[in-house]
Parts: structure tokens; C-alpha cells; sequence
């Protein structure tokens, strides 16, 4: 494992690493892997909007970045995703579970259908789980990884979005304590990451929030709110050997948004 330079903010951190991203595309996946790039890494993105996900390959140079279409939610994708990456740089080094969808928000639970709740289950968690099996395939024999899963803010708190999509951002949580524990043996390292609301596409066409309707929602820090290069920072963190004591770690990046309850406060 390289050596950490306490300056290494200014170093590529990901420097001869290789990794696959899901909803790579578009939104943080995106964002990330140009961050990832940026750093040093090799990415594979893998994403059902083909179009997207190979323009953003051709921004980021064809050396550095490829496509490969990938439904999270079918196991003969993730392990085709995950064979094709070795084929292409030889090893998977960081695996970054990070599509994921939100039902439109139905405050009644009897208006939520089950097709509904179980594609987000699906997307969500099921893609989770297909591509943590697929990475620690191949990481066990190279006996390290960094397995990154996307959870929310949902993981930790109830309320703040559909039954479908907090329920499995909760799984996640567990998913990513019962495989960090497993894996651990293999030196392979499990986390999973819980931002706040975030301005993508996933928000905009969900939510109706674009950037001003974001800025607006309560943040324990005054006058900032959660961006894709918060998000993609952290994810950075977990991926690179920065994070190498750190495993089964839920990194909730909210400001502090999840642990005050304003209403119950002795601080204005
Ligand atoms: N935006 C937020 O406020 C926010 C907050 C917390 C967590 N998250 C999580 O971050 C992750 C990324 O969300 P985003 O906001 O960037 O959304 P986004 O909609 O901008 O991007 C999601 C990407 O996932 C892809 N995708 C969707 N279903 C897929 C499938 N079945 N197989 C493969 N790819 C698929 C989409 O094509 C898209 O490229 C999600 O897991 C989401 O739950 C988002």
C-alpha cells in the first residue's frame, strides 16, 4: 500500500488506481468520476444512459475513462461490468455502487404501489449487493478494495423522502456493516457515504428543487449546502489510502443536519 503524505491534498490520491462507477453518467457518479480522473485513477463507467455516459468518457480522454452499459439491477451487467474493467486495466482497485433512483414523493402509503417500492429496492439495494459481490470476486484474490456504496441522508433519519428509497438507503447501511465484516479477512475495506440533498437531476425532476429551492432547505451550517464536490470529496477519501483504518463506516456529509433537532435546541 503507497505511503501517505500529510500534503497529499495536493498529490493525485488515486494515482495508478482503477475504478468502476455506476450512474457514472450523470449527477455525483459523474462528477466523481472527473474527480477520480483528476486524481490519478482510471475509471469505468457504467450506466444505463449510454449516450451520457460515453460523452462523458470522451470529456475525460479515452487513456483515462470508458463506458460499459450496465443495469444495476441485472447480476449478468454488474459481473459483465466488473470482467470487462479487469480486461481493460488489469485490476479493480475502488468500486463505487452509486445509481440509485427516487420514487416521485407520496405522502400517503396507501397511494405507493409495490412495483414502485420495488424498483427502488432494486436500483437501490439489489444493485448494491450485485456490485459488492462482483467486486470482492476479484478483490479477494488481490486481497485489497475499497467498496463504496451511496446511501443519503434516508440512511440515518426518517421523513425526508419515500418509504422506498429510505428503507433502502437503511439497507445499505446494513449491507455495507455485514460485507465490511466479511471482507475485512481480504483486506478489502466496505463504507458507504450519506449526503444531503444535493442539486442533480434526481432532485430537480423528483423534488421540483433546483439550486434556490436546495439552498433553502435547513442546514445546521449557516449559508452552505451540500455539493456534488462535497459528495465526490468524501467519495475520495473512502476510495483513496487516506481512509486505510477506516471500514464499515457510514460517512454522513450533511453539515450536521442529521444529528440536531432545531426544534429541541438550547442553541438559537
Ligand atoms: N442528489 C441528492 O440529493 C442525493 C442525496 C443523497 C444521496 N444521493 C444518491 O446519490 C446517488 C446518485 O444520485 P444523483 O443525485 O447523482 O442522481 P442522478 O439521477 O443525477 O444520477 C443517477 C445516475 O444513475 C443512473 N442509473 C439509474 N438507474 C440505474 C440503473 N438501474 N443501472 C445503472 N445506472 C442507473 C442514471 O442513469 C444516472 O446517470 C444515488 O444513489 C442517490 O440516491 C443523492
Amino acid at each position: 500500500m503507497a505511503s501517505v503524505s500529510i500534503f497529499s491534498t495536493a498529490a493525485r490520491r488515486l494515482e495508478g488506481k482503477v475504478a468502476l462507477i455506476t450512474g457514472g453518467a450523470n449527477g455525483i457518479g459523474e462528477y466523481t468520476a472527473k474527480f477520480f480522473t483528476q486524481n490519478g485513477a482510471k475509471v469505468m463507467i457504467a450506466d444505463i444512459q449510454d449516450d451520457l455516459g460515453q460523452e462523458v468518457c470522451k470529456d475525460l480522454g479515452p487513456s483515462v475513462a470508458s463506458y460499459i452499459h450496465c443495469n444495476v439491477t441485472n447480476e449478468a451487467h454488474l459481473k459483465n461490468a466488473v470482467d470487462s474493467t479487469m480486461a481493460q486495466y488489469g485490476k479493480l482497485d475502488i468500486m463505487f455502487n452509486n445509481a440509485g433512483i427516487v420514487s416521485y414523493p407520496k405522502p400517503n402509503i396507501l397511494d405507493n404501489t409495490l412495483s414502485e417500492f420495488e424498483e427502488v429496492v432494486k436500483v437501490n439495494l439489489i444493485g448494491p449487493f450485485l456490485g459488492t459481490k462482483h467486486a470482492a470476486r476479484v478483490m479477494i484474490p488481490a486481497q485489497q478494495g475499497s467498496i463504496i456504496t451511496m446511501a443519503s441522508t434516508c440512511s440515518t433519519i426518517g421523513g425526508a423522502a419515500p418509504h422506498a428509497y429510505t428503507s433502502s438507503k437503511h439497507g445499505v447501511v446494513g449491507l455495507t456493516r455485514n460485507t465490511a465484516v466479511e471482507l475485512g479477512k481480504y483486506g478489502i475495506r466496505v463504507n458507504c457515504l450519506s449526503p444531503h440533498v444535493t442539486s442533480t437531476s434526481l432532485t430537480k425532476t423528483n423534488f421540483d428543487l433546483d439550486d434556490e429551492g436546495i439552498s433553502k432547505i435547513y442546514s445546521n451550517l449557516k449559508g452552505v449546502w451540500c455539493k456534488k464536490e462535497d459528495v465526490a470529496n468524501a467519495a475520495l477519501f473512502l476510495a483513496s489510502d487516506e481512509s486505510k483504518f477506516v471500514s464499515g463506516h457510514n460517512l454522513v456529509v450533511d453539515g450536521g443536519f442529521t444529528i440536531v433537532n432545531p426544534a429541541f435546541s438550547m442553541f438559537e
